[in-house]
């Protein structure tokens, strides 16, 4: 018995990196996934690797900026199995200029994938949930969703995508879905791979190391799977302690303070 048996899937920006680690994950555990993604390419390359396996995935093309596409893309699902019973929206881009440096169109291109796009996602699929009895909706937000962070169109999308997770879980408990997000800290993908703030990145967290995929994959999959079913509203950090406990240990380590000294 898989632990997403019977479930009906989508993943944005399921083709690669996070997207691409969540759509196995859940397919692994008996679900059918759909991979919608703007990378054809690379989205019906991971189909045929995981049909190969053994796993019901398909790929459908999908910008999450634009309503035309979610439509398309929920009907489309629908006439390939029937049903939707879970979505994640984990479509996401960087920009990395401060303010005063971000020119006003990507700044709308940041919130428009990371923000609007999950607005879209869930005006969309929620309907086809209800109609299948319920399920359950995970959205990706950042720890950038907490703290500062060096790029203020992301840190402001992925602080708006809590908001709208939280709104969404009040909206949507009569439609018996429930609606959550975590806050990864860094995992290494094609979205930061090479960023002169990595290395810093890793000796502030206090696990010493950045997450794997499989690690988001994990949590994505028990928020999504009916063993999460008291959980509604809800962001969860995945970030080797960086948000929690992150100053604490800097500052214990730059004082020479150590605590773990006996008496
Ligand atoms: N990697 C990290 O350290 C990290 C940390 C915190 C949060 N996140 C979040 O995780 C999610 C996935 O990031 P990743 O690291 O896998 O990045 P990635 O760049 O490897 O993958 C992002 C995916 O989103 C897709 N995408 C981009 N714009 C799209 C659009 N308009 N419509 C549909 N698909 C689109 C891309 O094609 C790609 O497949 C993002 O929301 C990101 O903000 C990542």
């Amino acid at each position: 018995m898989g632990r997403m048996d019977g479930k009906v899937a989508i993943v944005t920006g399921g083709a690669r990196g996070v997207g691409a680690a969540d759509v196995q994950r859940l397919a692994e555990e008996g679900a059918a996934v759909a991979i919608a993604d703007v990378l054809e390419t690379e989205g019906r390359a991971l189909e045929a690797e995981l049909r190969q396996a053994g796993h019901e995935v398909r790929y459908f093309p999908l910008d999450v900026t634009r309503e035309e596409d979610w439509a398309a893309l929920v009907a489309a699902v629908l006439d390939w199995k029937g049903r939707i019973t879970t979505l994640v929206n984990n479509a996401g881009i960087v920009n990395r200029t401060g303010i005063t440096g971000t020119p006003l169109d990507r700044w709308n291109r940041v919130i428009g994938v990371n923000l609007t796009g999950v607005f879209l996602g869930l005006k969309h699929a929620c309907p086809a949930i209800r109609d299948a009895g319920g399920g359950a909706v995970l959205n990706m937000a950042s720890v950038a969703s907490h703290v500062g962070h060096n790029d203020p169109a992301y840190a402001a999308s992925k602080a708006g995508v809590l908001g709208l997770t939280r709104t969404a879980a009040a909206e949507y408990v009569d439609w018996n879905i429930r609606v959550n997000a975590i806050c990864p800290g860094v995992i290494v993908t094609g979205l930061n791979a090479g960023g002169a703030h990595l290395e810093p990145w890793r000796r502030a967290t206090p696990l010493g190391r950045f997450g794997t995929l499989e690690e988001v994959a994990r949590l994505v999959l028990f928020l999504c799977s009916d063993e999460a079913g008291y959980i509604t509203g809800e962001d969860i950090a995945i970030d080797g302690g960086f948000l929690a406990a992150g100053s604490a240990r800097r500052i214990s380590l730059e004082a020479g303070i150590d605590l773990t000294a006996a008496e």
